[in-house]
């Protein structure tokens, strides 16, 4: 059960109040706060290990994706401003060419969350930038504090999103605002990204991680069954035409009628109960 800890990435885990079987919220910080949290191999590597954890981990139910608050600033000196994550450390880009950049971007970081099974959340507070979008735009769901910004700012160093965020940004905002992004480089706030989809809710900052951790200990009060169920259907409406995936939903719809957790649930709701889930 315990956490791989890297100094780039620590693990929390949170237990579930409405559960009395350990199950556990995972909140999964990302830690180079003087550095806007920047994604660098350590982080990506760490962030392999959290995922292969977590997967394995069976009391872990959902994962709430954060980055470091900045620490207080050395005398003198300006304090860091708030950030999820501002992007793939941009140090590691100087000098290099295309065969090192596909070595380092297949089978990446980003692409292990996006597909984990379990539910995920981005919990952001500050800057969510390149990189740190794309990390937000693999999880599940996006809460962000009012203070939050959000951008592509690829374009500004030649570049465009590497993390699968061009064809993320299209399933979240549609094409032309995607395009707008990833073009104009610009941020924009937290009720824009709200406005248009690309965050589920804005709290102020103070708020913020007790609105993601409720909602993760909602989620993880679930069947993780039936939550892993829901998870692979309505991803294939993302890979899918809409009557193969309308198909996809038939045919996991009917399985989950074979599972105990519909047993449960069911009887449940009818002897109004709370239903204690087998999660099978
Ligand atoms: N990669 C590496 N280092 C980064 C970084 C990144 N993506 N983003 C920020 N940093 C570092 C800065 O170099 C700086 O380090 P230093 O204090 O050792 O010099 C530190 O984080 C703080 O950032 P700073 O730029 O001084 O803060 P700011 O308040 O002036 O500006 C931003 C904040 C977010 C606007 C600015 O840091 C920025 O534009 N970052 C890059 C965003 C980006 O292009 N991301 C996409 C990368 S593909």
């Amino acid at each position: 059960m315990t956490p791989p800890q890297h100094d780039v990435l620590t693990i929390e885990t949170i237990p579930v109040e409405a559960c009395d079987d350990g199950t556990v919220v995972a909140l999964v910080t990302i830690n180079r706060p003087n550095k806007l949290n920047a994604l660098n191999a350590d982080v990506t590597s760490a962030m392999k290990d959290m995922v292969a954890w977590a997967e394995s981990e069976d009391s872990v139910r959902c994962i709430v994706m954060t980055g470091a608050q900045p620490l207080e600033p050395e005398e003198g000196k300006r304090s860091k401003p708030n950030a999820f994550v501002a992007g793939a450390d941009i140090t590691e880009f100087l000098g290099a060419g295309s065969e090192e950049i596909t070595t380092k971007f297949t089978d990446n970081a980003i692409e292990a969350l996006w597909n984990m099974s379990k539910p995920t959340i981005a919990m952001v507070d500050g800057f969510a930038l390149g990189g740190g979008l794309e990390v937000a735009c693999s999880c599940d769901i996006r809460i962000a504090s009012s203070r939050s910004k959000f951008g592509t700012p690829e374009i500004n160093l030649g570049l465009i999103p590497g993390y699968g965020g061009t064809q993320r940004l299209v399933s979240l905002l549609g094409y032309g605002k995607a395009l707008e992004m990833v073009y104009t480089g610009e941020m924009i706030d937290a009720s824009e990204a709200h406005r248009i989809g690309l965050v589920n809710h804005v709290v102020e900052a103070d708020e913020l991680k007790t609105k993601a951790v409720e909602m993760a200990c909602l989620i993880a009060s679930k069947s993780s069954n039936t939550l892993r169920v829901a998870k692979q259907t309505l991803r294939s409406a993302l890979d899918e035409g809409l009557t193969e995936g309308v198909a996809t939903e038939a045919r996991a719809f009917a399985g989950l009628f074979d599972t105990e957790d519909k047993e449960i649930g069911v009887k449940a709701f009818l002897n109004r109960e709370k239903a204690q889930w087998k999660h099978k």
